[in-house]
């Protein structure tokens, strides 16, 4: 939340940071700004609203300059203004200031300040960093000292990139917020995130939390917090820029979907034995989870449906789990031993409730691994060990092509740590799940069939004036009724939950009448009793459009609707249900004129907490 980018070069930066902005601004589009250096001292244009008016502002100056640091905000302090819009400068214009994350102390700061003389025009916490940096320039330290100096003085999470007139250089640092180095051709970026830059150079360097970076044209030097120099590799990355772009598609959301057969591909890719016989994955040996007692996941939003779906397919095998939301975990923390795995599904890597409860989980003497979409990302850096979800970039503010693929990498996982288990106990491996590891890979085709013969648009002219939106399934369903219910509402901002089949008659049955339809989700096991509940609502005058394969004939003869997904093992049903649902919401925001990759209030990467 909140995108940074920064770049130095030896020509103009300043087309190169529109773009940045433009890839960043998932993390968020409440206002825009960007200051540079312009030969005669810096230049700030900051304007609330999406890139369009910042970009409008800048064209109209002809701005140009050759280094300059840039930001999109998701507003945590002070209200989505030009004032409160990053950059943020001192007293005399010296030091130019983005930022992403929380200073804790910045109230305190900003009191000192104010009585020191210092004048705000802003109410966030960021504003207090050139100031106390203008401090310590005054006193007559070097830019570098005075950068350390200001950062030793802040507490909370944060990246920051600082822009100090007449110096060339741009100075950065990370401390719980994601913050990366991309390396070109006698230019250097920052980002929070590598798609800001991609278009420019592929190589870059995942910054640790402490590290402080001087970047000029010329060179960069990274030191750790006591101004030690450390060594980070320089890495390729092979997400390739059209993977970043919308590619004829009139939104990131629509692609994204689209491109989920080509993402299970390379979820899977590798990773089942051939003849279906078990799952490999290539950071782990065999035996590696055998000591494991218990999986404790921890994840938000649609990382955690995905992990509410694994718990179930390792209890399908054996193997208890439980699931917490990550924002509740250290402030109601499960017990737990050296024998749990505290695995931590999040899609950005960067997510900070999801961190700091994989932190606690840490300190507690667990096993952490990171289930992630992004290399580099800070999840996958601090936990034990991570496994990618190999999706490729997601840029639309709604998950889908990574809720695909972190079900069927959780799905892989959990037959490995079954097995392992199983084999430590002198079991018989149950190699019953062949069929499960054979319907992980014919996932990706079921999907692409899916999305060949998809008529979901008349269903929305249909239903696009309903009250609210219920969405019901039992088993694996019931996980993806709550995220079809998470993606509709996000994305259309029309009432919608998701519900356990079975629980609709213990009270929100009260909510149900002709005007809420109801979306019911079957995958081929218990589904006469999904029937059951489906006859409990269709008693109350709502439709019922049922997401189902075509030859389960009672669900088709009985629902009013029917959405269809292909045959599939009745655990990954869930996957091409959810596809469906996805389309739903997508083609309902847009018959409703939504902004669909930007949906209002939210950005992608959540680093607050
Ligand atoms: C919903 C959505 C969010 C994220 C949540 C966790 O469409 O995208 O609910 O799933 O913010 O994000 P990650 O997975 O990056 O930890």
């Amino acid at each position: 939340m909140c995108g940074i980018t920064a770049r130095v070069g030896d020509d103009d930066a300043v087309d190169t940071l529109l773009t940045g902005l433009a890839n960043l601004e998932y993390r968020g589009y409440d206002s825009a700004g960007l200051a540079m250096e312009n030969g005669d001292g810096l230049e700030v244009y900051k304007r609330e609203g999406d890139l369009s008016s910042l970009r409008d502002a800048i064209d109209a100056e002809r701005a140009e300059g050759h280094i300059g640091i840039g930001h999109t905000r998701w507003s945590t302090h002070g209200a989505p203004t030009n004032e409160n819009a990053h950059p943020h400068t001192d007293c005399t214009n010296q030091v130019a200031v983005v930022h992403n994350g929380i200073i804790e102390n910045h109230a305190t700061l900003r009191e000192e300040l104010t009585a020191r003389g210092h004048t705000f025009t802003s109410e966030t916490d960021t504003e207090v960093v050139p100031h106390v940096m203008e401090e310590f320039l005054e006193e007559g330290a070097s830019v570098e000292s005075a950068f350390r100096d200001t950062i030793s003085m802040l507490s909370g999470s944060f990246a920051v990139a600082v822009l100090v007139e007449e110096t060339g250089e741009l100075y950065a640092t990370r401390k719980g917020s994601p913050l990366v180095l991309g390396v070109g051709e006698n230019e250097y970026f920052l980002a929070s995130d590598a798609p800001a830059f991609l278009e420019f150079t592929d190589q870059v360097v995942y910054l640790e939390d402490g590290d402080v970076v001087r970047a000029s044209a010329e060179d960069h030097h990274i030191t750790d917090a006591n101004g030690d120099p450390v060594d980070r590799p320089v890495q390729s990355i092979d997400w390739s820029p059209e993977d970043a772009e919308k590619g004829g598609y009139d939104h990131y959301m629509k692609k994204e979907i689209h491109e989920q057969p080509t993402a299970l591909a390379q979820t899977v890719r590798g990773r089942v034995e051939d003849g279906h016989t078990g799952a490999t994955f290539e950071a782990f040996s065999r035996g590696e989870f055998s000591d494991v007692k218990q999986v404790q996941f921890l994840a938000c939003g649609t990382s955690y449906h995905a992990a509410l779906y694994a718990q179930q397919l390792l209890a399908q095998r054996g193997v208890p789990a439980q699931v917490f939301r990550a924002g509740e975990y250290a402030t109601n923390p499960a017990p737990l031993g050296d024998d749990t795995l505290v695995v931590g599904v999040t899609q950005s890597g960067e997510t900070a409730d999801t961190l700091g409860s994989l932190r606690h989980a840490s300190d507690a003497g667990a096993r952490t691994l990171a289930v992630t979409n992004v290399v580099g990302s800070t999840a996958a850096r601090e936990c034990d060990d991570a496994v990618f979800i190999r999706a490729g970039p997601e840029i639309g503010v709604a998950a889908t092509k990574t809720f695909s693929s972190q079900v069927a990498t959780l799905g892989l996982l959990a037959e490995q740590i079954a097995r392992d288990r199983e084999e430590a106990n002198h079991e018989e491996y149950t190699s019953g799940q062949s069929a499960f590891l054979e319907g992980v890979s014919t996932l990706s085709e079921n999907v692409q069939w899916l999305l060949e013969g998809n008529d979901v648009e008349n269903l929305v002219d249909r239903y696009r004036d309903a009250d609210a939106y219920f969405f019901i399934g039992r088993g694996v369903m019931h996980p993806v009724a709550k995220e079809g219910a998470l993606k509709f509402k996000e994305i259309t901002y029309e009432h919608a939950e998701g519900f356990a089949a079975g629980e609709l008659k213990h009270g929100p049955l009260a909510l149900v009448t002709p005007d809420t339809p109801v979306f019911a989700l079957f995958s081929g096991e218990n589904d006469e009793k999904t029937l059951n509940n489906v006859k409990e609502v269709q008693a109350r005058g709502a439709p019922v459009i049922g997401v189902t394969a075509t030859d389960a004939s009672e669900v088709v003869d009985t629902v009013d609707d029917v959405l269809e997904i292909p045959p599939t093992h009745p655990a990954l049903a869930g996957v091409a249900a959810n596809v469906q649902l996805q389309l739903i919401s997508y083609h309902m925001a847009d018959r409703l004129n939504r902004a669909i990759d930007k949906p209002r209030n939210l950005a992608k990467s959540v680093t607050v907490e």
